[in-house]
């Protein structure tokens, strides 16, 4: 399978980017971080419109699209949060997942995308207001996208679960050690990912 995935330097993507690797398939993924060789960052359209025809020139379309990086704030009540820091994480949670989709879709005749939402996405927390208003803009994007996707595709909302990573450790602090990591979560997502099908179009799931 052809798979590409948002954000995959450190993670819940690059756990699914070793892993799938390591299955034998074959995956194109990308980060911001300077020292990374695929350095795209996602809310820039141009950057990841150049990345992703590059990779289907050379490869072909993909069969499956994980829009996985995101970003989050640290915890604190909206009436206080920095409108610029909100702007940025709509930037990259909300239009990063778009720009991917946009991207990508019109080379894309089947398939599975994935916008990588939370239980955020799902619930509310008091001082997770920018976090939580871009996961459930995620759930409504993926939704509408599955109304408009020809039946031999799926578009879908996934829900990974409360996972110990970077994100984790600066939402929550120390509390984010009492949590799988994302190793220890990989098998049973990859596995869930790779079952999706044109029956799970417009489903809101959960690993
Ligand atoms: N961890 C959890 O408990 C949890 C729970 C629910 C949902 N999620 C969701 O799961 C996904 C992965 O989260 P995670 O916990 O693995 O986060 P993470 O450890 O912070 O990793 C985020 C990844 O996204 C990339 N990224 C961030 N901003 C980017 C940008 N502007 N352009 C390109 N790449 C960018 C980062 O790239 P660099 O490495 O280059 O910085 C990194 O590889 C996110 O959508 C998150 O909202 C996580």
């Amino acid at each position: 399978m052809r798979i590409l995935i948002s954000g995959n330097r450190r993670g819940l993507g690059a756990a699914l980017t070793e892993h799938f690797s390591q299955s034998g398939h074959q995956v194109w993924g990308f980060s911001q971080a300077s020292s990374s060789p695929n350095r795209v960052d996602v809310s820039n359209f141009e950057e990841v419109q150049t990345w992703v025809e590059s990779v289907v020139q050379h490869y072909g379309a993909p069969d499956l699209v994980i829009a996985n990086a995101a970003t989050v704030l640290s915890p604190a009540p909206l009436a206080q949060v920095d409108p610029a820091d909100f702007s940025r994480l709509i930037d990259v949670n909300v239009k990063g997942m778009f720009y991917l989709f946009r991207a990508v879709l019109p080379h894309m005749t089947g398939g599975v995308v994935i916008g990588i939402s939370s239980g955020y996405g799902r619930t509310t927390s008091p001082r997770m207001g920018p976090y939580c208003t871009s996961k459930w803009a995620v759930e409504g994007m993926v939704k509408t996208l599955a109304s408009e996707l020809p039946k031999t595709m799926a578009a879908v909302a996934l829900d990974p679960g409360t996972l110990q990573t970077d994100m984790l450790r600066q939402a929550l602090g120390e509390g984010a050690r009492f949590f799988p990591t994302p190793d220890q979560w990989v098998d049973k997502a990859a596995r869930l990912i790779l079952s999706l099908g044109p029956e799970h179009n417009g489903q809101s799931l959960s690993v």
